[in-house]
């Protein structure tokens, strides 16, 4: 194979994968309706999809950074390990095989002082992450529900 070939064959598959796994979702239509929502969604691919850009999205946002002691946790460097906590957490909190092992929401959160604007603003993020991924309102609703607890745990933590 040519270098050209396979730089072409890894770009194809590059593009291909987000695709694939937007597909996750698209199908998630043939799962029954009492299936858990962790199957209902696509399991840990779409999971992870979804929260990958999810925080994407939330660590770019000027309100969110506005709050001085977020923007100093390093919010950008820290992603990559804030993802996979935030996805092990949705897998096991939506019925699926994982085993969330980090900080519990309140020492998470703790000393952040996040507002109530500020978890509004986040749980608009999340929403708008769910639309463009076409997550059906069903399941939607099923992860609002999911999160919804933990806001007074987030909320002025310890702020
Ligand atoms: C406006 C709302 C939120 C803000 C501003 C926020 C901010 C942060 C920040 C700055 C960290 C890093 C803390 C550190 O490095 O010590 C963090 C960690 C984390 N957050 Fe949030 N968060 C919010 C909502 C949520 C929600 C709704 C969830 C999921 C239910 C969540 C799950 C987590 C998890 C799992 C971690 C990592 C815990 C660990 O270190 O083990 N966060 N958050």
């Amino acid at each position: 194979m040519t270098t050209t070939t396979l730089c072409r064959t890894l770009l194809g598959g590059i593009l291909a994968l987000p695709l694939t796994l937007l597909g996750v979702f698209a199908s998630s239509s043939t799962h029954a309706d009492d299936a858990p929502l962790y199957d209902r969604l696509g399991g840990l691919p779409a999971i992870s999809l979804a929260v990958s850009e999810f925080v994407d999205d939330f660590i770019e946002d000027p309100l969110i950074m506005a709050n001085p002691a977020v923007a100093e946790q390093k919010t950008t460097e820290a992603a990559p390990y804030i993802k996979f906590q935030v996805t092990a957490l949705v897998c096991e909190l939506s019925g699926g095989p994982c085993q969330y092992t980090g900080k519990n929401m309140r020492e998470a959160h703790d000393g952040l002082g996040v507002t109530a604007e500020e978890w509004d603003r986040m749980v608009e993020i999340f929403v708008a992450t769910l639309d463009t991924l076409e997550v059906p309102e069903t399941e939607q609703q099923e992860l609002l529900d999911l999160l919804g607890p933990t806001r007074d745990d987030i909320v002025m933590a310890g702020g």
